[in-house]
């Protein structure tokens, strides 16, 4: 019997319980051992739920416990999850957690100890939710040298984009319906400015190419300065709007950003919608392998850390795999891209003069009817992005959101 201690019991961690309880039978065949949900540490009142008797409030005694086997971290943000984590392991015991805020900023410093420790420290619920690509990424690709990956790695802001395109709810209205639906973040800035999905990338990327856990030079724009327009000239042009997050190995480094993209209508990622994410990797060996699924939400987050649990009680002993030297993190913006951009001006001769002095390759982009009457678009010829965004800055006419506008 493997004893699992839990600290935190909100929606993941809620989800974990309901997951163990429920699947009790399932998992002990599967297993062939159980896995116990023994104690749960969290600060607030469940004397109302059928499992009230294992509640604590005292994390130490929870992590002391010499019976835990595992302890499942879901109680979000960096402190006090980095000391607890740190003292479980210190205390002999593998550690799971969804938590990619504590993975990016104690990630090094918390492998090391478990290393050091000899205890597994498992985090595939921390990107993709239910998706399971970092365990594919560390075992069934390891073949390869993996080249990109390409992914819609924010539940919250890809429900949110689906409602605009539709013409539905606004970007308020679908926020709040991604909250209530457990999917966004406590505070959900962190999904709309693009945080959440640098994280994720953050993290794939040392998962894929050995990077440092560091998220610093990662360039991040959220969909906050994107209109329903802008979902408009998508769907024109045959597009859609994502926002995606980029992981690229090129000769001397790798470099990683989050931002919003206009997609080719046949893209693998263009008819991803509502909470779902997807994960487009490319090896060297086995070209492109694409992962969707539930990228948020309860039970979807929970499995994947059941998964984890599973994992680390057939395999306590497992061994990460060896990385070389650790690749350079280059400027994000230092990749060829084309960059769309509505120009919200009549296109008068002026307005086109205008453009074309900055942006000489350009194609101009003009829509019938109401929605589109005073305006027009710019997609640019394909540049270094730092350069045509640095043109952006020094252009006069009044513009909207930059988005990326990737190639067929
Ligand atoms: N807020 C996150 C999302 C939850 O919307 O994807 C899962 O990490």
């Amino acid at each position: 019997m493997a004893k699992i201690g839990l600290l935190g019991h909100g929606v993941v961690g809620g989800g974990v319980a309901e997951i163990l309880l429920k699947n009790a039978k399932l998992l002990q065949e599967r297993v062939g051992q159980g896995l116990e949900l023994t104690a749960i540490c969290d600060l607030r009142d469940f004397s109302a739920l059928p499992y009230a008797d294992l509640f604590t409030k005292d994390a130490q005694a929870l992590l002391t416990r010499p019976d835990i086997d595992i302890v499942v971290e879901c109680m979000g943000g960096v402190e006090p999850a980095r000391s607890f984590v740190l003292w479980a392991i210190e205390a002999g015991k593998h550690v799971v957690t969804s938590n990619k805020a504590l993975v990016v900023a104690a990630g090094e410093e918390i492998i090391q100890k478990a290393s050091e420790r000899g205890v597994r420290f498992l985090y595939e619920a921390s990107t993709g939710g239910g998706i399971p690509v970092i365990g594919p990424l560390r075992q069934n690709l390891a073949a390869n040298r993996i080249d990109r990956i390409a992914g819609i790695l924010n539940g919250t802001t890809n429900y949110i984009l689906t409602r605009m395109r539709d013409g539905g709810a606004s970007f308020a209205a679908a926020l709040k319906e991604a909250q209530q639906k457990g999917y966004a973040e406590k505070d959900p800035s962190a999904d709309v400015e693009g945080d959440d999905a640098r994280r994720k990338i953050c993290i794939l990327c040392h998962v894929a190419f050995g990077s440092p856990l560091s998220d610093e030079k990662m360039f991040t724009e959220g969909i906050t300065k994107l209109e329903k327009q802008d979902m408009l000239y998508a769907k024109e042009l045959g597009r859609s709007v994502k926002l995606i997050a980029l992981g690229e190995r090129v000769a001397d480094g790798f470099r990683a950003s989050v931002a919003p993209a206009m997609l080719p209508g046949d893209h693998p990622l263009a008819g991803v919608s509502d909470v779902f994410n997807a994960v487009l990797v490319n090896g060297d060996m086995v070209g492109d392998v694409l992962f969707y699924g539930r990228g948020a939400g309860q039970l979807p987050t929970a499995s994947a850390i059941v998964g984890d649990l599973i994992d680390i009680v057939l395999h306590p002993a497992d061994r990460a795999l060896a990385s070389a030297q650790a690749p350079a993190c280059l400027d994000a913006l230092s990749g060829r891209m084309r960059l769309f951009s509505r120009v919200l001006r009549p296109l008068t001769p002026g307005a086109q003069q205008e453009v074309e002095g900055l942006f000489p390759g350009a194609r101009l982009v003009t829509v019938e009817g109401e929605a589109f009457a005073g305006e027009f678009a710019l997609i640019s010829e394909e540049g270094v992005e730092s350069e045509l965004r640095a043109r952006f800055a020094r252009f006069d006419l009044p513009h909207g959101a930059i988005i990326r506008y990737i190639s067929p």
